[in-house]
């Protein structure tokens, strides 16, 4: 018999807990870079949906450095909605945690039009369906003139780092269809949903952001 790994239950990262609030240690690391390079390039008063919250961390603290957002976070998790929604009640432009599997097949559909679609190390430590879910929402709610940013660890065609190597092995015997993605492989995806690879950020401990911008219709 095959497993079916699409049912086991979603990957968490490691978390503490105080109240409904979840602390998670990666997300600690990366907020700061992940807030100074969003900041700046998201539109004033921009709708931001991000997928994958978690703690709602990142969505905490870009929220703060921009009053001016309107950020949704979502997650198929009950626990990280309820964290990212208890930060929601201390912060006026965060707004409650929305259910959201980008896996599931038109989840876009019904939403209102954003401005950023914001994604942070989800695409490898989920099915690959996930990354396709993404895109094809993406291209149904991003608005014109609008961005996906991805943030986390990418293969690279020129070589990788041997830490992402050894994290896309570790990945793959927890769950085969989980894994480091090939920057070009992403590209590709976003590319054939009409996104083009705007930007690519080094960030620390071989990470990157991805900034795709919606390609005029
Ligand atoms: C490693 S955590 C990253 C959380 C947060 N973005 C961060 O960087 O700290 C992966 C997140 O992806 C979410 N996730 C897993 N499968 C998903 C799916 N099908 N659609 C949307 N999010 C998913 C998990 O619930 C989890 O919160």
């Amino acid at each position: 018999m095959v497993n079916d790994y699409t049912k086991q239950p979603v990957a968490l990262e490691s978390r503490d807990k105080a109240g409904e609030k979840l602390f998670s240690p990666s997300a600690a690391r990366n907020a700061v870079p992940i807030r100074d390079v969003l900041s700046p390039r998201l539109p004033e008063s921009a709708k931001v949906l991000e997928i994958g919250c978690g703690t709602g961390e990142h969505a905490e603290a870009v929220c703060r450095a921009r009053p001016d957002l309107i950020w949704t976070p979502s997650d198929p998790d009950p626990s990280s909605r309820a964290s990212a929604t208890a930060r929601s009640r201390e912060i006026a432009n965060l707004q409650p945690a929305a259910a959201i599997d980008a896996s599931a097949p038109g989840w876009a559909a019904g939403l209102q039009p954003v401005d950023a679609i914001v994604c942070c190390n989800v695409i490898h430590i989920a099915p690959w369906a996930v990354a396709e879910g993404l895109a094809a929402g993406a291209a149904q709610i991003v608005a014109p003139g609008g961005v996906v940013f991805l943030y986390g660890p990418f293969l690279l065609e020129e070589g990788s780092a041997p830490s992402n190597l050894a994290f896309d092995e570790n990945l793959k015997s927890r769950n085969p269809l989980w894994g480091v993605r090939p920057l070009d492989t992403v590209t590709d995806l976003f590319a054939r949903h009409k996104f083009g690879l705007q930007e690519k950020i080094a960030m620390p401990a071989k990470n990157y952001s991805l900034v795709f911008s919606r390609e005029p219709q």
